[in-house]
Formats: C-alpha cells, structure tokens, sequence
C-alpha cells in the first residue's frame, strides 16, 4: 500500500463525471440511454475521442486486430508487465451512460490523477477498451477480450455478421479499427475492472463497493422453431403446425427451469421473431435467442439438459422441430484473490464500506481472467437497473469506484515517487 502521502491521493470526482457526461453524447438517446453498437459510427467517435484524450496526454496507444485498444503509462521499471485498467465503450441499442464506459474513463481518470500528482509507479499501466463486450450487435459478447484470451479465435470473431449481413471485419475496417497488433501479445501482470454492479444489492445494503470475486457461468444458443406455414383463415386448429405456440410454450418451459435454480439461476429469452410475420399466415418458424446462467457450472449443464429436452417434447407433441444451437458458454470464473485482496484493502483504507460479490453479468474480466489475474470493482447503479437507458448512478458513487481502482492499481503496480 503506497506511503502516507499517497494514500491520500483521490481522483478529481468532477473530472471524471464531466467525461462520463461527455462521451455520452456519442450515441445519445433521447431517454437520456446510449446507443453506441459495437464498431458503430457512434463506436468509432468514442475510441477517437478516447485516442485524442491520451495523445494530448503523451501516452502511446496500440490496437490489435480486433480492434482492442491499449493505451499504456510507462512505468519506472519497464520491464515489469503492465497492470491493466479495462472495460468497454459499445453498448446495448437500450443502453445506459455507466456499463462499461465507467470502468473506461475511471482508468483515465486515473492516469490523469497520477501526472497531476508527478506519481510513476514501478510497474506500467495499460488502459484497454474491449471492443464489443456487449454482443448485441455481433455475437458473442466479450469478444475483444475473448480473443485476447485465446477463448475464441480471430477468425471466428471476425467473421461474425450483424443482422444486415455485415461482418466484425467489415464493421472494424469501416471504423478504421482493424489495428496491427497480435491479440494477446500485450502480457499483464493483472486487471482490474471498475463496473456498475447492475444488480440491486449494494444499493440494497447501502454499501458502496462491491469486491467481485467471481462470475457465473454461461451459455448462449441460436433457436428455431420450424413449423408449417399455412392460411390462418381455411388451416383447422387440429392440422397445424404453428411455430408460435409450440415457441411460447417452450418459452414457459424455459422460465420454469430458470425459477427452480433461482436466484443463482437465471433465464432469458432476449429476441424472437416469428415468420413470414403476416397477420393471416399461422407462422412457420420463429428465430430466437436463449441464454442460461448460474453460479454453479453442473447445475448450469443440468438447465442445458432440461432446456433440450423440453425441446424435444414440446417438437413432438406439436409436430415442430425446435432446434438449438448452443454456440457459445463461459464456465464460472474464479477471479484471482491477490488481486480481489488488492481491492478489498483499497476500500477498506479509503474507510468504504464493501462486500464480496459474485457478477451475475458476463464482463471483459471474466474473459481476461483465463489469463491474466483479475478482479473487479462494482458500485451500485439506481434500483439495479441497467441495460435500460434510464441507468444511472451517483458521481459519489463513481468517484468512490475510481478511488478505490487507483489505490488497488497503486497496490498491484508498485510505485516510485518521482517526479513524471
Ligand atoms: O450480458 C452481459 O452480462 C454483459 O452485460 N454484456
Ligand atoms: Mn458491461
Ligand atoms: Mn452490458
């Protein structure tokens, strides 16, 4: 823990809230949210803004190849592997002003509090924004950082498409964010990432920092309901094959499985479609997504099991076929303790209040922690609500995070007081 005079040191609380505010602007919304998709035009303005704020500062930045954003702080021993400072710019279409960006402009703000301070620590500092965390435009999520971890590889991620067809290489040339590094070659020492905790209980408790020490697992799926289009007016009720109520009733299965696992479990039907999408045609099909998490990875793969066979038995008993691709999971993460440790004394030596906590959210941590020591930092968001534009926080709240990122970074880097 760095010496009496540091130990002082707090981030500019007004600084860093004037940012927030600002970068909001990219991909504002009028409800007050963000829109800013993954590799969007409103994607590309923010990472502009985030490489103009750190060159007028003098700090080199890289991207890789898919688009990753690495800004680094030199260190007074360079040969020490950075600690990084991550999170995300891109949002979901109904987005708010704190997931993601907080954690981003928090590392800023903390390069910025250490040159006001003349503060260089012993080890460098990387600042890394993950190109599309969120997935919801390209899946899956935590791309960039899955792809730093070797979790999934470069071409996989660069041939996922939009919904307009557009490919993740495309969307990064356009932006002008297929960057030359080799994702993975940066080595750090560890990462800490600052987040909203998107969940109710730190606000709950009325505690202010949420020490994450790991993450419940997940698995995404592609579905499909394959039935027979027919004239909604002339087709008997007992000759159908309708995609819709064989889809909603295994919609209702799948909440009875999530119910029975609560709350570690959790289940959510997030997009459906249902086609040709005429009001006189009894639909074919219906496209869907399906998302399971838990805490526990068995009980995870008992869901999966429960899901498939629903499947089946609803297929057979409406003579249907739902199909589900399970493209994607992500075991339950174990954060590193050192590093958990690092967060818990900083906030204990600021006097915050905290807890520890499992991420019920999938982050760019979860992701990294495959290979490098990680932890994160929640704070609390109002009522719990997030991807919801009307997500919000405090600036107490966000300063306080940003405090407590600065002194766990200080702890893990080392520093060396001197002039910068
Ligand atoms: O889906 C998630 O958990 C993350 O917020 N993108
Ligand atoms: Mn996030
Ligand atoms: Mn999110």
């Amino acid at each position: 823990m760095p010496g009496p005079a540091l130990s002082n040191l707090r981030v500019d609380g007004e600084r860093l809230w004037a940012s927030l505010m600002e970068t909001a602007r990219f991909g504002g919304t009028e409800k007050g949210g963000i829109r800013r998709l993954a590799l969007s035009e409103e994607d590309r303005a923010v990472r502009d803004w985030l490489l103009e704020q750190t060159r007028v500062a003098g700090y080199d930045s890289g991207v890789d190849a898919i688009g990753n954003i690495y800004v680094q702080r030199p260190g007074a021993d360079p040969s020490r592997a950075p600690v990084a400072i991550g999170s995300h710019l891109d949002t979901q279409p109904t987005g708010g002003k704190f997931d993601g960006v907080l954690g981003v402009l928090a590392g800023l703000e903390v390069f910025r509090t250490l040159d006001d301070a003349g503060i260089k620590t012993q080890a460098p500092l990387c600042l890394v924004d993950w190109t599309n965390e969120e997935g919801a435009r390209f899946a899956p999520g935590e791309m960039g950082s899955e792809v730093y971890a070797g979790d999934v590889t470069l071409d996989f991620a660069l041939s996922r498409t939009d919904a307009e067809g557009v490919s993740v290489r495309e969307a990064l040339e356009r932006i002008g964010y297929r960057g030359p590094e080799t994702p993975g070659a940066r080595r750090f020492a560890a990462m800490v990432e600052l987040h909203i905790e998107q969940g109710p209980l730190l606000e709950a408790e009325g505690l202010t920092i949420g020490v994450v020490t790991a993450a419940k697992g997940q698995r995404w799926y592609n579905g499909e309901v394959a039935g027979r289009e027919s004239h909604a007016g002339t087709t008997p009720m007992n000759l159908r094959r309708d995609a819709l109520p064989a889809f909603a009733e295994f919609v209702l299965a799948v909440e009875a499985i999530a119910r029975a696992e609560a709350p570690a479990g959790v289940g959510t039907i997030g997009m459906a479609e249902a086609q040709p999408g005429a009001r006189n045609t009894v639909p074919g099909a219906v496209r869907f997504t399906l998302e399971f998490r838990h805490s526990d990875a068995e009980r995870l793969s008992v869901m999966h099991g429960q899901a498939m066979s629903a499947a089946q038995r609803i297929s057979a008993a409406r003579g249907v076929e739902i199909e589900l691709d399970p493209f994607w999971r992500k075991a339950p993460v174990a954060f590193a303790s050192a590093v958990a440790e690092a967060i818990a004394q900083a906030a204990q030596k600021l006097g915050l209040p905290s807890v520890e906590m499992t991420s019920g959210a999938g982050h760019d941590a979860v992701a990294v922690a495959s290979t490098v020591p990680t932890a994160m930092i929640f704070v609390p968001c109002s009522g719990g609500i997030s991807h919801n534009e009307a997500e919000s926080a405090t600036p107490r709240d966000c300063a306080a995070g940003a405090d407590v990122l600065l002194h766990s970074v200080l702890a893990l880097a080392g520093t060396k007081t001197c002039q910068t």
